[in-house]
């Protein structure tokens, strides 16, 4: 595993948020894609919900014929899901959680508690030649149970740490990634992490050098309200690659 290369997702689901908010054309995310990937951006992130909230399969077709990085693709662990992805190919499928209700992805996939399954997916994936990653919180058991059922890789969820509110929380949580992302490494599961980074909390995470890859999509979403889409990108690689020196 080469950890001096770190590289950067970025999630687009933000923008057709935007445009499902208004049933409007735009603004489009592949043209978000478009300039993430002007911006530096080594691959392209979206979740195929169920309840179609934000990705319109009409998003992942086109981003499969346009993106020049890489399509990972987030989606539950549905026999739904799983014909999607037959059917476009991503590079990538990220397993994760799904709960109608959520604002966004609230925990991690128990891997530990539906093996079986999990393990079946991940298998029917591989075998269309999608590498496959598990979102699992920063849990001994969760990866365990990851490299148990195959999978090429884990995300771990930085939420806990993003949202811890003061500085012995914060250093715990960090502790836990740590602990976390070098299991995996020691075992041999290449090791990514999201949710929740910002300019302002991501250089302690993008610090572990075992964490070969972020998936980052709301702040840059955000960011790029005010600055435009490549920028927000540079800005974010350029401080994952700051935190890395
Ligand atoms: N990784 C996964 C698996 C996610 O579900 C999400 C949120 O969709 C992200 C990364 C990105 O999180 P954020 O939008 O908070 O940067």
């Amino acid at each position: 595993m080469d950890t001096d290369r770190v590289t950067l997702g970025i999630n687009v689901d933000h923008v057709a948020t935007l445009r499902q908010a208004r049933g409007t054309r735009y603004p489009d995310p592949v043209a978000a894609a478009v300039l993430a990937e002007l911006g530096g951006a080594d691959q392209i992130t979206i979740h195929l919900r169920e309840d179609r909230r934000h990705i319109q399969e009409r998003d992942l077709r086109i981003m499969r014929e346009t993106v020049q990085t890489r399509v990972n693709l987030e989606m539950a662990a549905t026999k739904e899901m799983a014909k999607i992805a037959y059917e476009f190919k991503p590079d990538m499928v990220t397993l994760v959680p799904e709960k109608r209700e959520e604002l966004t992805t609230e925990g991690g996939l128990d891997v530990a508690l539906s093996r079986d399954t999990i393990k079946e997916h991940v298998r029917f994936l591989q075998d269309g030649d999608i590498k496959v990653s598990l979102f699992v919180d920063p849990d001994i058991d969760q990866i365990r149970a990851a490299h148990k059922v195959n999978a090429d890789a884990v995300e771990l969820h930085t939420g806990a740490y993003c949202d811890a509110r003061s500085e012995p929380v914060r250093k715990t949580e960090r502790a836990r990634l740590v602990d976390a992302a070098k299991t995996c490494s020691k075992i041999g599961l290449y090791v990514y992490a999201g949710h929740g980074l910002n300019l302002n909390n991501v250089a302690e995470v993008a610090a572990i050098r075992e964490i070969t890859e972020f998936n980052i999509g709301h702040s840059i979403v955000a960011n790029a309200v005010f600055v435009g889409m490549t920028q927000a990108v540079r800005e974010m690689k350029q401080a994952i690659l700051d935190a890395r020196r």
